[in-house]
């Protein structure tokens, strides 16, 4: 709800259990006057305390009060030049030289739903599911207006935010930096959370308490990368999954990003987070106007399972967008790890033939099957079937996987070309590349500049043949390096800061345009695993694979990490062969299903080297999987016992929204002689029923399970896994 007080220029707004408040003070300055659990019907600004500071410079309004600073006050969207020296939310180069931005509030309006980005990611609702704030904002010196956009989803706890600028004047302006979110806050005791790690190891939880000065992580790698996430928390020191309050802040955008926190020198603190402004800058055209990518923030008061559930519903159902937010996604198998380059049409038929009658419904053919890529060095750019691995092509394959009752799906990496290939040998001068300079390699592949339309349409006009080729239902899009040599042709000297972003708009296009002209087709992102793994991409691609590291005690770590602000639907997880073609760990296949299970699951082996045996178990996993898929994608998810902490084991449990139902999965470590006895404490049910577990044995109430908990048994070996179905009975 949005509570609009006009007279007292005050904009509050309150989702179920919080509320966010803004205020326009006597000198037009927008302050930030609270973010936290819900309180009604006050005006925050009397938390703001004002004293003279010396070095906190007074704007001139406020003639001989030397107590008023904007240097002290919580900022709702913080300038730079005029006197707040903390963290700046936007930076201009005007025509005169100058660097200043002074904004001032001039005006209000309320809308019903929830406002839309042109060519950007985010959430969407209908117009009785959200509302819309939207604050301008003037530098009259500068001719410059900046809209403040927010959208309140009341039930979610979420609040959406986006930024506009305009240019009003008659000369260019140029935009040096230009977050989406920045969030003041009263106090610095507080913990900062962030999600960290690298390929084959993403989204790794790391907690510390703020710090005098600026924190921060980010990435100028032109993704928003497997090294830090663009989604970061503060939150009480005492916080856990149950208590504290605790702050999110996602950025729905899959390039260069920043998250920064400062603890300022009278204990504030300030989270500004968007694009980085490493290499970033826009020249608004008078008339011009950028628009920041949007963040969603989410505060809960109650730890930070419940932020998480909050994230997973907006998520599920505000983010991805049909036909799959509502439809079961298949389980799929990939020959990626079975085969690598080395397969031909017989090999994939082969390994699809073993997996249909296990229930898998869509083979996926990963990379090598075009050009001439039989190694990472050739192919990529080169989008025509290799003839010689696939006699008859697309045309002759996928009829004969169909004839197994799978669907088909493929991969491909439109953003990247190698040098040799027919694409570079033609059009050398589509790469992103610094005149006078080599560009470097990464995976011995270059970028192409999707900064560029006419680069664009022409990798479009490939992949839509291809997938107009065949009966195709799926399209894993990878990206398998970091941007550098980031200069494009098609631009001016004075625009080159824009081909980062440019680059990243270019990458929604393109997949805005496969969504729209294949709209049956499931799309799932993958950069190298994990290296792109953001709202920005979640709302073209409904899952994303979620590490290469198929190992299943290490996804343990990254599923956990990821889950503190992206729901399972959208985690790509796969069974592998043992030892783990990564690390070279040896788990029961029984773990590796019960860890993949909590995914957008699927296959990543050759099954024609299973036995009998393991296929048995194979087919157990997939009938489990899909009985249970609507608990496992839509219920409420609870971390019960953290991968990271050395107690022996992780557990996380899936509940029905009706609390009848309850899934919990618990992996053990390595094992030992005599382990000691555990019991294991749910978190959902309701305390008032009575469940069974797996549909056998004494009834045990909500409370009972709850409180006492659950006896876990002990089997000797490394890394066993259970499954526990608790059913209400009564
Ligand atoms: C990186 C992906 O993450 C892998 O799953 C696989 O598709 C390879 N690329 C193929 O080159």
């Amino acid at each position: 709800m949005i509570v609009l007080d006009q007279e007292n220029r005050i904009f509050t707004l309150h989702t179920k259990h919080t509320t966010y408040q803004i205020k326009a003070d006597q000198y037009d300055v927008l302050l930030h006057t609270y973010y936290g659990p819900r309180v009604d019907g006050a005006d925050l600004s009397s938390l703001i305390q004002c004293a003279g500071r010396s070095f906190s410079p007074n704007p001139s309004q406020a003639g001989t009060n030397r107590t008023y600073s904007l240097d002290i006050m919580p900022q709702e969207y913080s300038t730079c030049g005029v006197g707040d020296f903390r963290l700046p939310s936007i930076e201009l180069e005007l025509p005169s030289g100058s660097h200043t931005c002074d904004l001032r509030y001039c005006g209000v309006q309320k809308q019903k739903g929830k406002y839309t980005l042109n060519g950007l990611p985010a959430f969407f609702a209908g117009e009785t599911e959200a509302e819309t704030l939207i604050v301008h904002l003037n530098d009259a010196a500068a001719q410059v207006m900046v809209s403040l956009y927010f959208g309140v989803f009341e039930h979610l706890d979420l609040i959406t935010r986006a930024v506009k600028i305009t240019n009003v004047g008659e000369q260019p302006v140029h935009l040096c930096r230009c977050a989406s979110l920045c969030l003041d806050f009263l106090r610095c005791d507080m913990d900062f959370i962030t999600f960290n790690g690298h390929h084959l190891m993403e989204r790794c939880l790391d907690r510390g308490p703020l710090r005098s000065g600026i924190q921060s992580v980010g990435s100028v790698r032109g993704a928003s990368s497997h090294q830090h996430n663009p989604f970061v928390m503060l939150c009480d020191h005492n916080a856990d999954e149950d208590i504290g309050v605790c702050y999110g802040a996602m950025l729905l955008y899959s390039g260069n990003f920043e998250a920064a926190v400062e603890c300022s020198q009278y204990e504030n603190s300030r989270l500004v987070m968007g694009i980085h402004p490493y290499h970033f800058g826009w020249t608004l055209e008078p008339n011009g106007s950028f628009t920041a990518p949007e963040a969603a923030m989410v505060c809960s008061p109650n730890g930070f399972g419940q932020m998480s559930r909050q994230y997973h519903r907006a998520i599920r159902e505000h983010l991805l967008r049909e036909p799959w937010a509502g439809q079961r996604k298949p389980v799929l198998v990939n020959n990626w790890e079975a085969t690598y380059f080395n397969f031909n049409a017989d090999k994939l038929t082969e390994i699809a033939k073993e997996a249909a009658p296990l229930g898998i419904e869509l083979f996926v053919m990963d990379d090598g099957w075009f050009g001439r890529r039989n190694d990472d060095n050739a192919g990529l750019g080169d989008w025509y079937v290799n003839t010689e691995k696939l006699p008859g092509g697309l045309e002759a394959l996928v009829p004969r996987i169909r004839e197994l009752g799978m669907k088909f799906g493929i991969w491909m990496e439109p953003e990247m070309v190698n040098e040799d290939s027919q694409l570079y040998q033609q059009h050398p001068d589509w790469v992103l590349c610094v005149p006078c300079r080599n560009p470097a390699r990464g995976r011995g592949q270059l970028v192409l500049d999707f900064s560029r339309k006419d680069v664009r349409e022409h990798i479009y006009g490939q992949l839509k043949k291809v997938l107009s080729s065949a009966d195709i239902s799926y399209v894993k899009w990878d990206m398998n390096r970091s941007l550098t040599d980031v200069w494009s042709a098609a631009l001016p000297a004075g625009r080159q800061g824009e081909v980062y972003h440019r680059y990243v708009l270019g990458v929604y296009d393109m997949l805005e345009r496969l969504r729209q002209d294949f709209p049956q087709i499931l799309i799932e992102g993958c950069c190298g695993g994990g290296g792109r793994f953001d709202g920005g991409m979640l709302y073209y691609t409904p899952q994303i694979w979620c590490s290469d590291d198929s190992d299943a005690i290490d996804r343990l770590r990254i599923q956990y990490g990821t889950s503190f602000c992206y729901p399972v639907t959208t985690m790509g997880a796969h069974v592998s062969a043992v030892p783990n073609e990564q690390n070279g760990r040896v788990t029961p296949l029984e773990t590796r299903g019960t860890v993949a299970m909590s995914g957008a699951f699927g296959y990543e082996m050759d099954l024609s080297k299973c036995t009998e045996a393991e296929k048995q178990v194979i087919r157990q996993q997939i009938e489990t999987y899909k009985a249970r898929y609507a608990l496992i994608h839509q219920g409420d998810y609870y971390r019960l016992a953290n991968p990271f902490q050395n107690s022996g084991y992780t557990a996380w449990e899936q509940v029905s929204p009706d609390k009848r139902e309850a899934l919990v999965s618990v992996v053990l470590g390595c094992t030992h002689a005599a382990p000691p006895f555990r019991t294991l404490s749910l978190k959902g049910l309701d305390p008032k029923l009575n469940y069974q577990a797996d549909g056998t044995g004494p009834l045990y109430s909500g409370a009972t399970l709850m409180k006492a908990g659950w006896p876990l048994p002990q089997v000797p070996g490394d890394y066993q896994s259970f499954q526990f179905y608790f059913r209400a009975v009564r």
